[in-house]
């Protein structure tokens, strides 16, 4: 019935050796899984043939130029991974038994319509492959074919998706001029995050969001959500250092009626209320110990048992978690599953804290500033002394503090510029008592009395704009004094 669909006989011996295909051992389940990937490669191919030989050698050679594969032998089964796994590519055999190959194909474009399709056809049905063209379809190869023409044809696709991917961060960053989404920040520590961002939206692997408090966790998994194909989804946020532990597991599994006193009917949890969509376990490190070894579960088998419940049941939802604890060191000490760590860890985003991009300071001023202006009819400024002390400053609560802080000074500055004295006290007392510019010192260090007053001498000049008389009355000092201490420290006078 197929006699135009069979591929060119190629030798598996020579393909495994001479192009260093790897043999791989088919797994016939109509959606076989993605495998893990790296941050590097994240292009997902799903291969849609009747004819199992066909998938297995269509797999092989996409694998070996990088791709994820799935396979799937019908449509139905198409759809169905096409619903619960990212697709960039779809390698269509147009001739599936039943079935219109033409209408699997605008089903496909429906689906997905971002999908590279390439359709599958026989000699004697060119003309559906120019009928498929019309329909969406990238691009089209006559069976039989051999490796090469579809290793060709494959790397035609991953060029094209690698440009598309380009295009479509660039349009995701002018989105925002002040940096990503609503992500601000220009360092290059930030628009390395981006890029990573932009990779992991379309993916649907875990992702570990690490980083200090303040620093935009929440902002980033947000971000991979909303910038991702299952954007209409919901997201849901889980704080699990907040829940009460003995309901972390009803929150998040759900219950059956009579579950517990008071359980009067089932209820949903978290996870389920997410299906389709990202959940986003917020201080995952603080999951007790037993409700980590459910959660695996979950993500293993993409089921949950709701409690009570004696039937598993099915879950899609994609997994982010976030820390600001040491979770290497928590599974050396056992109070984090090494198993469940290295789950939620296929991909690490590391957001840096506030101080080692401090040139991102004056834009998230600003970005605060406007949004304030915009709400309150006003038109707040920040004054140069102001600023040059935030610049200074360390923001232990990284953004959090700094928009804290913006905001306070709005409310309580007399003018519309915002002086050192509008500033919380944290930032005065640093202005008053300055951290010594000791590089990498470690917070018990003891730091000699003439390296303070160089600091402070230095500090204050700086601060003044290079007032030294007026800095000689503010630090107390004669300027007789002052001018000495600069000679010594080979300043110029
Ligand atoms: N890059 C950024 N650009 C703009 N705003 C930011 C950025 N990073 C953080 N913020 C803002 O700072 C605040 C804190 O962000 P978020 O809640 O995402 O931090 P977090 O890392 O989850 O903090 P925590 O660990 O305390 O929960 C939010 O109001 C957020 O909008
Ligand atoms: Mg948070």
């Amino acid at each position: 019935m197929r006699t135009d669909a069979q591929l060119k006989p190629v030798p598996p011996c020579a393909c495994a050796a001479g192009e260093g295909i790897r043999h791989v051992h088919m797994q016939d389940t109509v959606v076989a899984p993605a495998e893990p990937t790296s941050e590097t490669n994240l292009l997902n191919l799903l291969i849609v043939d009747d004819e199992r030989s066909m998938r297995e050698s269509c797999r092989e050679v996409a694998r070996s130029l990088g791709f994820n594969t799935q396979v799937a032998d019908s449509p139905e089964h198409a759809y169905q991974s096409l619903d619960s796994a990212p697709a960039d590519a779809v390698l269509l055999d147009l001739r599936l038994p039943g079935s219109s190959g033409l209408e699997v194909l605008r089903e496909i474009k429906r689906l997905r319509p971002e999908a590279v399709v390439i359709v599958m056809t026989g000699f004697a049905t060119v003309q559906s492959a120019v009928q498929a063209m019309k329909l969406g379809a990238y691009d089209y190869i006559t069976k039989p074919f051999n490796f090469e023409e579809l290793r060709l044809v494959l790397e035609r696709v991953t060029s094209h998706l690698k440009l598309t991917g380009e295009n479509r961060l660039l349009r995701e960053q002018l989105k925002s001029k002040h940096g990503f989404g609503s992500l601000v920040g220009h360092a290059p520590e930030m628009e390395k995050l981006y890029r990573i961002i932009a990779k992991a939206a379309h993916s649907t692997h875990p992702v570990l969001i690490l980083g200090e408090s303040g620093t935009g966790k929440e902002l980033v998994a947000r971000s991979i959500h909303y910038t991702g194909p299952y954007r209409d989804k919901p997201f849901i946020p889980v704080d699990c250092g907040s829940l009460v532990p003995s309901l972390i597991e009803s929150e998040l599994f759900g219950y059956v009626r009579g579950a517990f006193t008071g359980a009067v009917r089932a209820k949903d949890g978290l996870m389920a209320t997410a299906e389709g969509g990202t959940i986003f376990l917020d201080e995952v490190g603080e999951l007790p110990v037993d409700l980590q070894a459910k959660l695996l579960r979950a993500i293993q088998e993409k089921e949950i048992r709701p409690v009570g419940g004696t039937r598993a049941v099915p879950i899609n939802v994609r997994i982010l978690a976030a820390t600001n604890r040491d979770l290497d060191a928590a599974v050396q000490q056992g109070s984090f599953r090494r198993d469940l760590y290295f789950r939620l860890n296929v991909l690490t985003l590391r957001i840096p804290p506030l101080r080692e991009r401090r040139q991102d300071i004056p834009l998230l001023i600003g970005n605060v500033l406007e949004r304030i202006n915009a709400a309150t009819q006003t038109q707040h400024t920040i004054g140069d002394d102001a600023l040059r002390l935030m610049l200074a400053y360390d923001w232990p609560g990284n953004v959090r503090e700094l928009e804290n802080c913006v905001e306070r000074a709005c409310t309580t500055c007399s003018f519309s510029t915002i002086h050192i004295a509008d500033l919380p006290t944290p930032l005065r007392t640093f202005q008053a008592f300055p951290k010594p510019d000791v590089q990498g010192a470690e917070p018990d260090t003891i730091t000699p009395l003439d390296q303070l007053e160089k600091h402070a001498i230095l500090h204050a000049i700086d601060v003044l704009k290079g007032d030294k008389l007026q800095a000689a009355r503010r630090l107390g000092i004669g300027k007789t004094t002052l001018y000495r201490k600069l000679k010594e420290y080979g300043s110029a006078v």
